[in-house]
């Protein structure tokens, strides 16, 4: 488990007992969706910090960091937010990790060895998503690939 406070990551890991993780789990596998699930041997939960400026900013930042640290080790990394969607499920994890109340679970990174090695994504052209001075203005250089 990880959480965010005063812009230091206070961490906290440990270990998940099967009964924990089953539950958790169990009503994120629904059919085909995230059967995988129970496949990655690790799984992270990002708490914020309550008294954060913006929770979601923080969260965001520090899983993309996560993500590219587990790419460049060599791993796979997937970020769910299903686990936590509503209040609800929010109140369950808390009871579940024992998360004290001024953290709030926002997501979870599976980590794994990857199975499949996927080809990049075809990339949009750079002048479809960045103008020069206004919305809609083409840039006024040319950037190589
Ligand atoms: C904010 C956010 C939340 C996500 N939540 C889930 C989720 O709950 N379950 C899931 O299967 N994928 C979720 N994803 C998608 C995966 O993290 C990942 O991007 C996707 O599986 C990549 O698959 P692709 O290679 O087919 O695009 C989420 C992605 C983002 C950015």
């Amino acid at each position: 488990m990880l959480s965010k406070r005063s812009g230091e990551f206070d961490r906290r890991y440990g270990h998940l007992p099967e009964e924990v993780k089953n539950k958790i789990f169990s009503r994120l596998k629904d059919g085909k969706f995230m059967s995988w699930l129970d496949e990655a041997p690790i799984h992270i939960v990002v708490c914020a910090a309550k008294h954060a400026i913006d929770m979601r900013e923080d969260v965001a930042a520090a899983i993309e960091n996560m993500l590219l640290m587990i790419h460049a080790l060599g791993l796979g990394g997937v970020w769910v937010s299903a686990t936590v969607k509503d209040a609800r499920e929010e109140e369950e994890v808390k009871r579940l990790l024992n998360i004290p109340p001024e953290f709030k679970p926002l997501a979870q990174i599976c980590v794994g060895y990857p199975d499949q090695n996927p080809k990049e994504r075809p990339k949009k052209p750079l002048e479809e998503v960045a103008f020069f001075e206004k919305w809609g203005n083409p840039l006024p250089f040319k950037v190589e690939d």
